[in-house]
């Protein structure tokens, strides 16, 4: 199993381009079984996240190619489509399960196994039953997997989830494009992700208002055709790159990032002391003085702050001057880098869902292990601004959601290697 070795050092300098968003790759991929025509998505990041996509998608009866290193991924589902989405693949990552509602709307049935990923907490599916069942599919759960069928295809309904889920947000949209009739979805998720899924269902034929609020709208259509979709930027990937400057101190530009991803996030920065501007080739992110000051964050859905950026802000608020409160609303069981990062001499203490971070001076170089994929690279943001070695050990996480990270961060300054075992 592969480690990453970071050796603290300097501040950086320099730019860092930034990927297509795996978790929108993740959500249009599978919006190809929604057609026989091809789609073709450009700017796809290189993960192992959409790998394992490719082969769930493969398994399902879709052809994939791919070109410029994976950049491009051209999918097509013109023949049979198996319905039945496998435990041996979905186990591996939870954005699996966005294969369900596709499937119905296409073939009207699908049997998916309950889905695995990141161990962040309970994660259940009960928010997508709901949702395709209000689009008239009966699901039950036997043997660990969802069994899902329709009497004569989905019919247009309208559907208020109790707590804005994204992926059940896209699961339903996507599914309500080929039902009959009128289908509107009233507390829906608003994250940038949904939008670019919609987006590109326009494209392919969809008709769709509302996304980017709470009230998503959809006219159903008989038949979806092929499409050319550039994935959105990764607004994850985008922040976490963001704190490297404001870890290390220097001055780095984030290549193709926009303000409007990161809202919420980058006011926080600002709080915390760091300048964030946006410009014509991205935004440049630097710290002029030498702390940053603690900053208190609560994790929320799309536009508030990103649970997904969580652990990372964890990371810089560590060395800050004074104690931040964090609080996560998403997850239950999400501060599980606390401990490693108190390993490198951060002082954390956690109380279920809130964490309180007493700011030391500087980190200490240490082991840890990577527990989850936000986690891995916020350790490693952590070791960049330690004194001496940090080894991250089960950076496989790292690889579902980061690419080439030894290369970028190598590109403005980072002292950072992969080591093979
Ligand atoms: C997506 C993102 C993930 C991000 C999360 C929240 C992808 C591939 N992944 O995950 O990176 O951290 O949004 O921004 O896009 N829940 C239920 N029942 C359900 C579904 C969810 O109770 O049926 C709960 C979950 O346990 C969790 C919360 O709702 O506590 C948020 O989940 P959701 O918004 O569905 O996240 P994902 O789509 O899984």
């Amino acid at each position: 199993m592969d480690s990453i070795l970071v050796r603290g050092g300097g501040p950086l300098s320099g730019d860092i381009e930034i990927a297509g968003a795996k978790n929108a790759c993740l959500t249009l991929m599978p919006a190809t079984l929604l057609s026989d025509e091809p789609l073709t998505l450009t700017n796809a990041p290189r993960l192992s996240d959409i790998k394992t996509m490719t082969a769930l998608l493969e398994s399902l009866g879709a052809e994939i190619s791919s070109m410029q290193e994976g950049k491009v991924q051209t999918m097509s589902c013109h023949g049979d489509l198996n319905p039945i989405a496998d435990y041996e693949i979905v186990r591996k990552m939870r954005a699996s399960n966005l294969v369900l509602g596709p499937l119905l709307a296409r073939l009207g049935h699908a049997v998916v196994s309950l889905p695995g990923g990141c161990a962040i907490g309970a994660r259940p599916m009960d928010l997508h039953v709901d949702a395709l069942t209000a689009l008239g599919a009966e699901i039950e759960l036997r043997d660990g997997y969802l069994h899902a069928k329709t009497q004569g295809g989905l019919k247009g309904a309208v559907h208020k989830m109790r707590f804005a889920s994204v992926g059940a947000t896209e699961n339903f949209v996507m599914a309500a494009t080929l039902a009959k009739g009128t289908s509107v979805l009233e507390n829906a998720a608003r994250e940038p992700e949904i939008v670019d899924l919609v987006s590109c269902l326009k494209k392919m034929g969809a008709q769709i208002e509302g996304e980017g609020t709470s009230r998503i709208e959809i006219q159903g259509v008989d038949r979806l055709h092929g499409a050319t979709h550039p994935v959105v930027t990764d607004r994850i990937e985008l922040g976490t790159f963001m704190l490297a400057p404001a870890i290390c101190g220097g001055e780095v530009t984030c290549l193709g990032g926009k303000m409007s991803l990161v809202e919420s996030f980058a006011e926080k920065l600002d709080a915390a002391g760091i300048s964030v501007v946006e410009n014509a080739r991205g935004l440049t992110v630097s710290r002029k003085g030498d702390r940053v000051q603690a900053v208190d964050v609560v994790t929320e859905p799309f536009p508030g702050f990103p649970t997904d950026l969580q652990a990372q802000m964890m990371a810089l608020l560590c060395t800050a001057e004074g104690s931040s409160h964090l609080e996560e609303t998403i997850f239950e069981n999400r501060f599980m880098h606390a401990p490693e990062l108190t390993r490198m001499g951060a002082n954390i203490e956690v109380h279920g869902g809130k964490a309180i971070v007493h700011g030391v001076e500087r980190l200490k170089g240490a082991q840890v292990m990577a527990t989850d994929l936000r986690a891995s690279v916020s350790l490693i943001l952590a070791g960049l601004a330690a004194e001496g070695e940090t080894l991250v050990s089960r950076v496989y996480h790292l690889d579902r959601g980061y690419e080439f990270v030894e290369k970028k961060l190598s590109g403005i300054g980072a002292q950072i290697e992969r080591v093979q075992s």
